[in-house]
This record gives structure tokens, sequence and C-alpha cells, in this order.
């Protein structure tokens, strides 16, 4: 007898009313992880199939931006990038500001407004490098952050913090999620920026943002900015139900995991009030 209560152990919790929910929650869980490493590494697989250096003095990627500018930008911007009453000229703002402008979406602008805002971008990142190119054709200005200049990974956290709370904090907030500046203008959160676009913004200084030279910060410093604001996306949130900065993947993972979840605790309590 007590040999046989050994071998029903399991089939014991297997007939526990819990048991089917654990098992169906361990198999979404397995599967859900499954699906962000493949998302994840489809990513990045996306992103490195575009190498940016080579697309910048491409003639035939210059003219490919050339052209994709004529229909999408030159309306405000003018044929040549040399301005119109519609939008400032772009001689010289460098290859970093196009990126920045058009991968944040904040470009091409959809109307006129208080302020440009960040939007799902329009252009893929290989037509988003062709426009740099072309407009960093007609004149230097400050360029697209190199691979190496971006690799924020062994940066200094704590002094990331002194700068940022040095530099940037009083337009975007000490946790890094925007503020209210004058005349209805606002700094945006940081929190859905890439490091390039973070880089970028250093770099250009979009409308009421002051610009940081490698004088003002150096490319180790700018590392440690960005390490820092990568820290912040992960700290917990200082207040409200805010899903959005962790990207669509982990979103949708999130409400699929969830939804489902609450879907079989339901069918499960209808099966239990069955019996
Ligand atoms: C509806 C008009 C409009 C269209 C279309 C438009 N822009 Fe702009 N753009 C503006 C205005 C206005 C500004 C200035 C906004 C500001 O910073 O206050 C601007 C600013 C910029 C800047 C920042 C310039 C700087 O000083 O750093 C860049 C870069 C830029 N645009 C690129 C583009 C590109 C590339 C396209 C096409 C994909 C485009 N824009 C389409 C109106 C437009
Ligand atoms: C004087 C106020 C001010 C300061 C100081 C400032 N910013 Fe900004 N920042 C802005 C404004 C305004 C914008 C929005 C510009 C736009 O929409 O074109 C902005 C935009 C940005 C963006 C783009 C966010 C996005 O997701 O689109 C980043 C990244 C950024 N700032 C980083 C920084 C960092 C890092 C520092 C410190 C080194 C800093 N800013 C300091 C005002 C400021």
């Amino acid at each position: 007898m007590a040999n046989r209560s050994k071998t029903v152990g399991i089939s014991r919790f297997r007939k526990h009313p819990a048991a089917i929910f654990v098992v169906m929650l361990l198999g979404l869980i397995i599967t859900s992880g499954i699906y962000t490493v493949g998302a994840t590494a489809t990513n990045q697989l996306a992103k490195s199939s575009v190498d940016a250096a080579a697309i910048m003095n491409d003639p035939a990627s210059i003219d490919a931006g050339k052209r994709l500018f004529a229909t999408g930008c030159a309306t405000c911007h003018g044929l040549d990038a040399q301005g119109n009453s519609d939008g400032p000229t772009l001689i010289g703002v460098g290859a970093a500001s196009v990126h920045f402008q058009v991968s944040s979406g904040r470009m091409p602008m959809a109307a006129p407004g208080a302020q440009v805002m960040r939007k799902a971008t329009q252009y893929t990142e290989e037509q988003t490098l062709q426009l740099a190119a072309y407009v960093a054709s007609l004149s230097p200005g400050p360029e697209i952050p190199t691979a190496a200049q971006l690799n924020w990974a062994g940066a200094d956290l704590g002094k990331g913090g002194e700068l940022f709370r040095a530099n940037c904090a009083q337009c975007h907030s000490f946790s890094g999620r925007g503020g209210a500046l004058t005349e209805g203008k606002y700094a945006p959160t940081l929190m859905l920026a890439t490091p390039q676009q973070i880089y970028e913004a250093m770099i250009t200084g979009p409308q009421a943002m002051p610009i940081f030279n490698d004088q003002t910060l150096n490319v180790e410093e700018k590392q440690a900015v960005i390490a820092y604001i990568e820290f912040l996306k992960d700290s917990p949130n200082p207040g409200g139900f805010e899903l959005g900065r962790y990207g669509p993947v982990a979103e949708g993972l999130f409400l699929w995991t969830v939804g489902i979840g609450a879907l079989l605790l339901v069918a499960i309590w209808i099966g239990v009030k069955a019996k």
C-alpha cells in the first residue's frame, strides 16, 4: 500500500482543479518565450542588414534619397533643401538631424503646430538613411553616430546619472518622462527614444533643445547619459499604468498572456461549477 501511494504521487496533482491551469500557463510561457527570442533576433537582423556608412557615400543611395526628398519633403523644404515659407533650410543640418527627425516620425511633418510630435515613422531604415545621405551630400553637418560611438555597454552609470541631472532633467524631468516648457511647448518623454536617437538629439538639438557637442559632453559622457536613460527605462514607473515604453512585442505578449490567462480562469471556473 505504501508503494502504491508513491506511484500515485503525480496523478494526485493531476486531479487538482488547478493542474490544468498550471500546465496551460507553462505552455503559454514557453511559447511566448520562443516568440520573444524570435522577434528580437529578426529585429536585430533587420537592423544590421542596413549599413549606414556604406549608404552615406554611395552615389546610387544619394540619388534614391534625392528622389524620396522630391516627393516627401520638397513641398516644405524646397526642391534643393534650401527651405521656403513652410520649412527651414536643411543645408548643413547633417545626416544625424535627418535620421533623428525621420526615424522618430517627426518628419514629414503632418501639419504646422506648436510642436512637431513623435509618431510612427513613414520610411524604412534604408530610405531614412538615403534621405540622410542626400541632405549630407549638399553640405556637411553632424554625422550619424558610429557603432563605436553608440557602444554604451561599458559606460559609467553613476556618472551618467550626474550628467543627466545636470544637463537634461530640467526639461525632461528627473525620471526622463518629459515635462512642460513655456508657450505650450514640452520636452517629450525619453522612454521611446533609441540609443541612436538619444545620441542624435544631443548632437543636433531639435527645436528648444540645446546642442551638446563634444566639448560640452564628450563621446564617453554621451554614452554615460545613454546608459542612464536606458536604466531609467527599466526602473519602475513613478506613476500611471504605462505599457507603451516596453514596445509592441512586450505589449502584445502581456495582453496575450494576461488575456488568455483570464479566459482560462473563466473556463476552469465554469468547468468546476458544472461539476
Ligand atoms: C508640412 C511641411 C514639412 C514637410 C512635408 C517636411 N518637413 Fe521637415 N520641417 C518642417 C518644419 C516646419 C521644420 C521646423 C520644425 C521645428 O523644428 O520647429 C522642419 C524641420 C526639419 C528638420 C530639422 C532641421 C534642423 O534644423 O535640424 C529636418 C532634418 C527635416 N525637417 C527633414 C525633413 C525631411 C527629410 C522630410 C521628408 C521626409 C521633411 N522634413 C518633410 C516642415 C516639413
Ligand atoms: C532646454 C530644454 C532641454 C534640455 C536641457 C534637453 N532637452 Fe532634449 N528635448 C527638448 C525638446 C523641446 C525636445 C523636443 C524636440 C522636438 O520635438 O523636435 C527634446 C527632445 C529630445 C529627445 C527626443 C525624444 C524622442 O523620443 O523623440 C531626446 C532623446 C532628448 N531630447 C534627449 C536629451 C538629453 C539626453 C538631454 C541632456 C543631455 C536633453 N535632451 C536636454 C528639450 C530639452
